[in-house]
């Protein structure tokens, strides 16, 4: 048989008609890093184009992404080293820099769906997710830490705690722990299929928070493995998660659509520091097209399956497809 499967791609009118997967501000989720203080802005040299602010100039942005369409936001605090420690006791203080942004932008922006991030890393001297002790990574421990942590934002007005960590049950511990304080509406989206990814690193360099000594492969998973990462999100389901993610995105596109496949949850994206860097670095050499890389990379995250995507790239994106 001849097939002439050019007439589908003809005319433009023709290639919309039969276009499969479209991204909308619906689908973005906007990260935001927090410094504490007013009217201070501070550059990530790993991360261009992305900033470090306080709340107020956050404000300005926060207030574009509305008028824009974006629904969500989410929050990563940057603590300075004088309020590190092993213990990463500023992770539960009621009046840190995360619980009182949340009371800030919910009072601000009513309806905005904020998420902030539960793990010990911004807060802890030794850079890791959770406890360390004697070079060990403590489970248990951590995830007592982390209800805590969850219970603070919650009672300052997060709509949906995301666990980062990848300490195991800490699903079904955060859960109790809300359910028991009376947050039944406080969401859960898991950062289920995390993995051990060379990707985090200007993240890290945002946050000032590599791990001290050794990596985060003790918790986080082997990128060799995909059963493993639809284990660990068939378990953070099972244990009461409302919204799962894969993480990182372009470099898992098979991960992201055997968990649209096996799970009912929404399926999040988080397409990480490292791959918008990567894309960013190279438009500004002038070897890619920013515009048309930031649009086919996101395009290719939500036609492997993804229900929404956490991107730095989520404002200038809103923006341009708003203008079209
Ligand atoms: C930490 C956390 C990380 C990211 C989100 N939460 C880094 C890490 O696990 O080391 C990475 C996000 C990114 O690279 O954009 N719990």
């Amino acid at each position: 048989m001849f097939v002439r499967g050019r007439r589908l791609r003809k005319k433009e009118s023709i290639r919309n008609l039969v276009e499969e997967t479209t991204i909308s501000v619906n689908d973005l989720i906007f990260p935001i890093f927090l410094i504490d203080g007013k009217n201070k802005t501070e550059d990530i040299p790993s991360m261009p184009g992305v900033q470090r602010k306080t709340l107020d100039l956050h404000f300005h942005d926060i207030n574009q992404a509305i008028k824009l369409g974006i629904n969500a936001v989410i929050l990563f605090p940057v603590i300075p080293k004088n309020k590190k420690n092993k213990k990463a006791t500023e992770a539960i203080n009621k009046n840190g820099l995360l619980p009182l942004s949340i009371k800030k932008i919910k009072k601000e922006f009513p309806e905005l769906v904020i998420i902030s991030d539960i793990a010990l890393d911004p807060f802890n001297s030794d850079g890791h997710d959770g406890l360390v002790y004697k070079n060990e990574v403590l489970n248990d421990k951590t995830v007592d830490i982390l209800c805590k942590q969850a219970i603070i934002h919650a009672q300052s007005g997060v709509d949906i705690v995301a666990p980062s960590d990848m300490m195991d049950g800490r699903v079904l511990k955060i859960r109790q722990k809300l359910d028991s304080k009376g947050f039944h509406d406080i969401s859960i989206m898991s950062y289920a299929a995390k993995f051990a990814s060379s990707l985090y690193g200007p993240f890290r360099d945002a946050l000032n928070s590599s791990p001290k000594k050794g990596d985060k492969k003790t918790y986080q998973i082997n990128p060799a493995n995909s059963r493993e990462a639809i284990k660990e999100i068939l378990y953070d389901e099972a244990e009461g998660a409302d919204m799962l993610i894969v993480k990182p995105a372009s470099f898992y596109l098979d991960v992201i659509k055997e968990a649209r496949d096996l799970s009912l949850l929404p399926i999040v994206a988080y397409q990480v520091s490292g791959e918008y860097s990567m894309i960013r670095t190279a438009a500004d050499k002038g070897y890619l097209d920013l515009n048309d890389v930031m649009h086919e990379s996101l395009l290719s995250i939500k036609r492997a399956g993804a229900d929404m995507i956490i991107t730095y790239f989520a404002l200038e994106y809103a923006k341009l497809i708003r203008k079209n």
